[in-house]
């Protein structure tokens, strides 16, 4: 073995161990923020649920400007109107995320009237809500287009110039079912997975690209009209979140340019228990939690 190879072998356990305890550290110390002032932040699906209080959050915590964009024309003006009055610039475009073509276009459409996006949250999304075989192709088309290639779409507008500009963040907001998926929403769960897998590698991809980042949420059940009817068994354990928890978890893992929040953070227990419990031990935690039949009373959006 020669020298050099040598001494990266050796060296390799020291970084992970400055990493280990760099990260360990900084949990304790007060995280730095950094300033929003001059971002300007496009929000996916922003004129109602997690959306709307992204919006909210951004602008309260000082982001330059803030653009909606969604399907449903009156959620986008009321929240637009919100923002506006709250004193922060805000603009909202009708553009559906699954269709390629209005992507780019609306893009092109931002850049000219409102300038450059340096914060995009990529957060529309929808449910099906339905096994396997009780849904039908077109409806399992749609998740995939919505959850998954949306972003793909978004994110091939509007990296390059924060590329070209050394200034810009990619947010998700996934799900934390993408890595523990339940039945009766196969769409959902496995258009997460696909969504996370693309996050993941798009923040590898982005190592060598200084001033440009990438965090992913993982929310637990969330207080929106999203997964209506959903019941779990225990709720006094496991309340769904606030909106407006999730949107200042999501703002301030972007000031401190976290790469990965689990919220609840003890969500994080689901995957470390995944990984080394037999899969019947994993399939009594279903049931016992209710996950298993959580989606029998699922209405969803009514
Ligand atoms: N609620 C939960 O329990 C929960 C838990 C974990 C993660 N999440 C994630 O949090 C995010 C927000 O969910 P939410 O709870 O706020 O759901 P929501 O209230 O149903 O809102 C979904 C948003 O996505 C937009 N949207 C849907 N399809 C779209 C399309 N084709 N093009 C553009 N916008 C589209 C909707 O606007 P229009 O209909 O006007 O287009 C709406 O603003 C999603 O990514 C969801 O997966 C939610």
């Amino acid at each position: 073995m020669d020298p050099k190879t040598l001494g990266c072998l050796l060296l390799f356990p020291i970084q992970m161990l400055y990493c280990i305890v760099r990260a360990t550290v900084s949990c304790l110390l007060p995280a730095r923020r950094k300033s929003l002032a001059a971002d300007t932040v496009l929000i996916t699906g922003g004129g109602r649920g997690i959306g709307r209080h992204l919006a909210r959050e951004f602008a309260k915590q000082g982001a330059k400007k803030v653009i909606l964009w969604g399907r449903t024309e009156k959620c986008l003006k009321d929240t637009c109107e919100e923002i506006s009055r709250s004193g922060t610039e805000c603009h909202y475009f009708i553009c559906d995320v699954a269709n390629r073509e209005e992507v780019y276009r609306q893009a092109k459409v931002v850049r000219e009237k409102v300038g450059d996006v340096t914060i995009l949250v990529n957060n529309a999304a929808v449910v099906h809500g339905k096994s396997l075989m009780d849904s039908d192709d077109d409806a399992l088309l749609k998740s995939q287009h919505i959850n998954t290639l949306g972003q793909f779409w978004t994110t091939k507008a509007f990296l390059p110039r924060m590329l070209e500009l050394c200034n810009g963040h990619v947010v998700c907001i996934n799900s934390i079912l993408s890595q523990s998926p339940i039945p009766g929403t196969i769409d959902y769960c496995t258009s997460k997975a696909s969504s996370l897998a693309f996050m993941e590698s798009l923040t590898l991809g982005l190592l060598d690209c200084p001033g440009v980042s990438c965090t992913t949420v993982l929310p637990f059940h969330t207080n929106t009209d999203m997964f209506q009817g959903m019941k779990v068994r225990f709720p006094q354990l496991f309340p769904p979140l606030k909106p407006e928890v999730v949107a200042q978890r999501t703002v301030d893992a972007v000031r401190t340019n976290t790469t990965f929040v689990y919220l609840p953070w003890s969500m994080r227990a689901l995957v470390i228990l995944k990984s080394f419990l037999p899969q019947a031990a994993l399939e009594e935690i279903h049931k016992f939690s209710g996950c298993y039949t959580c989606m029998n009373t699922f209405k969803g959006r009514t």
